[in-house]
């Protein structure tokens, strides 16, 4: 039985790819903030799946997360096959409006747990000659987003962390992948539409519909379409892809890298 551990999994793109890797035989232990949203989730994979799915709380904000979740990944496994990272996004922001603290709080979210609790467990998974890290990006990665400037700058640097880690631990079995999201239909895409238009003064439905027109697939993503995507770069038939930025995005992006 692999193991594996997924953050946000209380909902959205988390949440499915807990499914996701739940169907595939891992034993998993889901994180966010909250274990009353992640308790639910997690007996119902445990009854649809079979598979032993614990749940720990920890603020991807707050630099004490990953010690919390890879400490408590220890007692229960005693060691990690997979590990997605991922948890909410920060608030929108243009280049203008930013200020120190938000950078600080948004670095934290986006790029310094993560790579912290990538860290965590890269040497043990080293050790076994076997392991699988994905990290969910976003498309601003690739080309940069108005008013998302927080992440935008965030992710380019979990990215840059993915090119250089994964080529250090290739030879030892670990891979480490990310996976850029186009538009996937979650609360967080609810969300940032709202903003959109209020922002612009129109109405949800038009902000979406001029975002699907953008799209050449012509629709959102669902989400069990891109757990697809991490099922496999967590799962063994990957096992030559590393060090990469895989795109599920229903051909929104036109960058070549
Ligand atoms: N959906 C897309 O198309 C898309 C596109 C580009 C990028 N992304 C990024 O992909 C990630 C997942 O997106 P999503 O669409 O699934 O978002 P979502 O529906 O808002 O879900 C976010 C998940 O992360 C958890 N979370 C939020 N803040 C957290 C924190 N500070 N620490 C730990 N967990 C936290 C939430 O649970 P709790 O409330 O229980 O903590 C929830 O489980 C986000 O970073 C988002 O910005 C998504």
């Amino acid at each position: 039985m692999t193991t594996a551990l997924v953050g946000g999994a209380s909902a959205g793109l988390g949440a499915a790819i807990a499914e996701r890797l739940a169907a595939d035989g891992n034993d998993l232990l889901l994180w966010s903030r909250s274990t009353e949203r992640l308790d639910p989730i997690a007996a119902t994979l445990h009854a649809r799946h079979g598979v032993k799915v614990h749940t720990v709380a920890a603020d991807a904000a707050d630099p004490t997360a990953a010690a919390t979740v890879a400490d408590r990944a220890e007692e229960l496994f005693g060691g990690v096959d997979i590990c997605v990272l991922n948890a909410g996004g920060p608030p929108p922001a243009t280049a203008d409006k930013t200020n120190a603290d938000d950078w600080r709080k948004a670095l934290q979210l986006l790029t310094i747990t993560p790579i912290d609790l990538a860290t965590r467990l890269l040497p043990g998974m080293r050790e076994r000659g076997h392991g699988r890290i994905v990290a969910v990006l976003s498309s601003g990665v690739r080309e940069p987003l108005p008013n998302l400037t927080y992440s935008n700058s965030g992710r380019a640097a979990l990215a840059a962390w993915i090119k250089t880690a994964g080529r250090e631990v290739a030879a030892d079995g670990v891979t480490v992948n990310g996976v850029v999201p186009g538009r996937i239909d979650t609360d967080r895409v609810a969300q940032l539409d709202a903003a959109a238009a209020k922002r612009t003064g129109t109405d949800e439905a038009s902000v979406r519909a001029a975002s699907i027109a953008t799209i050449p697939a012509g629709r959102y993503g669902d989400p069990q379409e891109f757990a697809a995507v991490v099922g496999f770069l967590a799962g063994p038939t990957s096992s030559y892809v590393t060090a990469s930025l895989l795109s599920c995005d229903g051909g929104l992006m036109r960058s070549m890298t």
